[in-house]
């Protein structure tokens, strides 16, 4: 009896051992349905009652045997799996990467948030208008009535006799104090457009940037004060700003404004075309009339307002002289900023 045992146990040991045979296999030779243990063990009837116990308890300790190799050799078989992946896929960390374009923001966008930065850390909101705009915020209640002169340097592109592309962003003043009532302190940066060829120094679409202050007691000391540190903060801290009168329709005084040169500091030279000093914006105290227009009492509040265009800044900025540049996206052009 013990024969029969030992000869499986040592056929199995072997055939583990060998390495050919496949752990499934192995199992359903021996412990499945129709495999040799099980056969014996079908036999167990024959045998008297002495030798039933002793030949159980060897074909239990058998087939626990066989579970156990087969078990060991289907974990030894994972394993080498396993390490034959790691090996296979092992990665080397010294390859350079590959190199990732990242993009960038276009100049004009680099100086208008530039520009909202500062007017922000001094404590200005940032609103909106829209780019469609109704002939009454873009010019008569702007103090701009039909027929005014100051419409003809502004020409725009018409959808109806009363819509129209805004040529500036000073609307937004009025759609803001329509909304909200003083203490105001806004800028609006966006679009604008013009009827204008194409040249050098004008486009049909460019960039504004408007600043709108209205509360009791405003003074031109605070249109000033503002601009000067905005001078500063954006030119440098030697940056000295100059006013000079002007005329805007919705604004009195108007005047425009300049900043010392920031390349040659006030000398004269090839970006301020010699003059010393360059212009960067039109500004002035919002006329009564827009006040009035926007139901703001002129005797109990006051504002000072100004507008800049975003090209002509990034232009001196960057030192461009063709507009045309910011809007052909030539890549050998764009990456330069
Ligand atoms: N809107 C004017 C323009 O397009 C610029 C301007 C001048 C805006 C004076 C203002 C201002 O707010 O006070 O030429």
């Amino acid at each position: 009896m013990n024969d029969v045992f030992e000869s499986i146990r040592a056929r199995v040991k072997e055939l583990l051992e060998s390495g050919g045979a496949d752990p499934e296999e192995l199992r359903i030779r021996f412990l499945g349905k129709k495999g040799e243990l099980t056969a014996l063990m079908k036999g167990m009837g024959a045998l008297s009652p002495e030798e039933r116990p002793v030949f159980g308890k060897k074909a239990n300790e058998l087939r626990a045997f066989i579970e156990q190799e087969i078990e060991k050799k289907k974990q030894a078989i994972l394993s080498a799996a396993e390490a034959g992946r790691l090996k296979s896929e092992k990665i080397d960390v010294t390859v350079p990467g590959k190199r990732q374009f990242v993009g960038k923001h276009h100049p004009l966008s680099q100086v208008e948030r530039e520009l909202t930065d500062i007017f922000v850390g001094m404590g200005f909101d940032v609103v909106e208008g829209p780019e469609v705009e109704l002939d009454y915020y873009n010019f008569q209640a702007l103090n701009i009535p039909e027929n005014h002169p100051a419409r003809d340097t502004q020409d725009t592109f018409y959808i109806s006799r009363n819509v129209l592309l805004r040529s500036q962003t000073s609307g937004v003043q009025v759609r803001t104090m329509e909304k909200q009532k003083p203490p105001i302190r806004v800028i609006s940066p966006g679009r604008v457009y013009r009827s204008d060829e194409v040249d050098a120094t004008h486009s049909p679409m460019f960039h504004q940037l408007e600043g709108l202050v209205v509360d009791k007691g405003i003074t031109m000391g605070d249109l000033k004060g503002t601009l000067e540190l905005f001078a500063k903060k954006m030119f440098g801290e030697e940056t000295k700003i100059r006013f000079r009168p002007h005329h805007f329709p919705f604004t009195e005084p108007s005047a425009e404004v300049d900043i010392s040169c920031f390349v040659c500091g006030g000398e004269g030279c090839r970006v301020c075309k010699g003059e010393g000093w360059i212009e960067i914006l039109g500004a002035g105290m919002v006329h009564p009339n827009v006040l009035r227009n926007c139901d703001i009492d002129p005797d109990v509040y006051s504002g000072f307002a100004f507008g800049l265009g975003i090209e002509r800044i990034a232009m001196r900025y960057f030192n461009i002289s063709d507009m045309r540049l910011f809007y052909e996206n030539d890549v050998r052009f764009l990456n330069q900023f």
